[in-house]
């Protein structure tokens, strides 16, 4: 057992500076995309009760406008988040095929219970799961990376919206 102890120490302190605020490496990446994949993001099997027509589509980016924009852009490709790569990990592009691979249950559960302890935050008590599924059946449906503009959050209009100016009152 002794013996065992330097490599214990040696494996926790690789584990604890991979959480360290620096860009995780490529073989981190992978590695953790596996295991999310295929060990802890739960709901493979969980079947979008939403179909993909354009009413659920236009719900889920308004949803969308209102609650990720921040960290996520309008487009979910993070088109005008300033910080975007300071995160770490950063909010990935939603139309990459890492995200697109998931499941749409998997997606759910995604939102649903955030990713720890990552930025990426937990919808559920404030999203209802209708609202969750329509974020889905969006995510499915971004438009091209940079259509929508960049979050008004970041465009300074955002404290126009506040004055009932009818231009700036849409989702951001
Ligand atoms: C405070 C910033 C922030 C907000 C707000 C936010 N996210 Fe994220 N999101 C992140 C970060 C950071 C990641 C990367 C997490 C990781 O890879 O561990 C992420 C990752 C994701 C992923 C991909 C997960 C993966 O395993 O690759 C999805 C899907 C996602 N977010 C959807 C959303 C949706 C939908 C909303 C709105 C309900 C939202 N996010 C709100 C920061 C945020």
């Amino acid at each position: 057992m002794r013996a065992w102890l330097p490599a214990i120490v040696a494996f926790t302190c690789t584990v604890l500076s991979g959480c360290a605020a620096k860009p995780p490496g490529r073989i981190e990446t992978s590695v953790i995309n596996w295991a999310k994949h295929n060990v802890t993001i739960g709901g493979a099997h969980d079947r979008n009760p939403m179909p993909s027509t354009p009413d659920h589509i236009e719900s889920g980016k308004q949803t969308f406008g209102a609650y990720c924009v921040v960290c996520h852009g309008r487009d979910g490709q993070n088109t005008g988040v300033p910080f975007a790569q300071t995160l770490s990990p950063p909010p990935p592009s939603l139309a990459s095929r890492p995200v697109q691979s998931y499941t749409d249950g998997q997606l759910r559960s995604i939102i649903s219970n955030g990713i720890s302890p990552s930025g990426m935050p937990a919808s559920k008590g404030i999203l209802s799961d209708d609202d969750i599924w329509n974020l889905v059946v969006y995510i499915r449906h971004l438009p091209p990376a940079g259509s929508l503009g960049e979050p008004r959050a970041y465009s300074g209009d955002e404290y126009q919206s506040d004055s009932g100016d009818s231009k700036t009152k849409q989702t951001p």
